[in-house]
């Protein structure tokens, strides 16, 4: 296969934001806005814009209020000095060519009373996910968290109305709206994180009812195809997440209902573990929902080059989000084109504050030179 054609190469229509090619930096939380606002600085700046020959770059969650943090060090998009910051970000990648959307988060029940003077975190139900929460504190069990009250929702869905605002000012081309990886959405999803009794629980359509309400909200302030949506299907075992016979389903009703709208892309990761063995997961998320969804389709996890090339050759996906490869590989795009190495990643940095591990990566022309 010549370099320029491969399929990951070519350039892409998003609903009429034209990307340079089909790598999407996948959302990365790096845990470096170590300042008292949560605020992105120049360092962020350099790191995406470093980064900017992605087609898209997807930024680590944000936190849309102060109710939805679950993690030390992440950013949020709720205050005007976080605004400000984000802004510095955004002009980096603007200026280098690239194109770059906000990953709107709230944790739901996987933060912790630290964060929130003694208050429990909030979440559709009463149930503690059994899981880790990486607080002021360090690492601590979770809780039991507090079942939202219906004003809470609201609220909530505010927030994320709110986040939108704001990253539009901030000079985002879109926003992804964080529906994924056992966070508060995809909590209300579940049947074994929601048993709540109200219009936000029991039936699969009850269960979904935020995410749309969300979009709703967020079409009031900016345009429709500027909105994404990421989702986890397959997550099992993770994050205190546990799929049943109607979890699949429940993702089937979502992923149908979101072509009544006109979004810049649907975001969707095959299974984080092996869930093979289980009769009621999916184990081949792209195979499945491709057919069911009409409009652009990025797919994640685990890809590399090849496997990347490949589910947009088979026509399964429009574009592959790379996670980890984008950490230790600023220029992933220049190395696909020249086949060249990739540098490996270092774990023990994802998370820790400063530069390293997290701007000092080289490109490949550097390592040349
Ligand atoms: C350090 C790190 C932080 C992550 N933070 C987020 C996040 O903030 N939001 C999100 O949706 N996924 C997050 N993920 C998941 C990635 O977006 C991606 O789904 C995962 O790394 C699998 O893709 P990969 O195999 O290409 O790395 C994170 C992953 C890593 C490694």
């Amino acid at each position: 296969m010549s370099n320029t054609k491969q399929p990951l190469l070519q350039p892409l229509d998003m609903k009429g934001l034209s990307l340079s090619n089909r790598l999407v930096m996948a959302p990365m939380t790096r845990s470096r806005a170590d300042n008292a606002d949560n605020a992105p600085t120049e360092l962020q700046a350099t790191y995406y814009k470093q980064r900017a020959s992605a087609g898209l770059i997807i930024t680590e969650g944000s936190q849309i209020s102060p109710r939805a943090v679950g993690y030390i060090n992440t950013p949020g998009i709720f205050s005007s000095a976080q605004v400000e910051g984000w802004k510095l970000s955004t002009k980096a990648v603007h200026e280098a060519g690239g194109k770059i959307f906000i990953q709107l988060w709230h944790v739901g029940r996987i933060s912790h009373s630290d964060f929130h003077d003694g208050k429990l975190p909030l979440a559709p139900s009463a149930i503690n996910p059994q899981a880790k929460s990486y607080t002021p504190k360090g690492f601590k069990d979770t809780e039991t968290p507090q079942e939202m009250t219906i004003e809470e929702i609201k609220q909530t869905i505010q927030d994320f109305k709110n986040g939108s605002k704001n990253a539009m000012e901030a000079g985002f081309d879109g926003v992804e709206i964080h529906a994924s990886n056992g966070y508060l959405l995809h909590q209300f999803f579940s049947r074994t994180s929601n048993v709540r009794t109200d219009e936000y629980g029991g039936s699969i359509e009850n269960r979904a009812r935020i995410l749309f309400e969300i979009i709703d909200e967020i079409k009031q302030v900016m345009p429709e195809n500027r909105i994404g949506v990421r989702l986890n299907p397959s997550l099992h075992g993770v994050f205190g997440m546990t799929m049943d016979e109607e979890s699949i389903p429940t993702f089937d009703y979502i992923v149908e209902r979101l072509n009544q709208y006109d979004l810049a892309y649907l975001h969707l990761s095959e299974p984080f573990s092996d869930v093979s063995g289980l009769s009621f997961a999916e184990p081949n998320i792209a195979k499945r929902y491709r057919p069911m969804y009409k409009g652009t389709l990025i797919i994640n996890a685990g890809f590399d080059q090849e496997k990347g090339n490949q589910v947009i050759l088979e026509g399964l996906a429009d574009a592959v989000a790379y996670g980890k490869p984008f950490i230790s590989n600023p220029d992933l795009a220049e190395r696909f084109e020249q086949n060249a190495e990739l540098a490996e990643w270092d774990e023990a940095t994802f998370y820790t504050p400063g530069p390293k591990g997290y701007t000092d990566y080289p490109a490949l022309s550097e390592v040349k030179a």
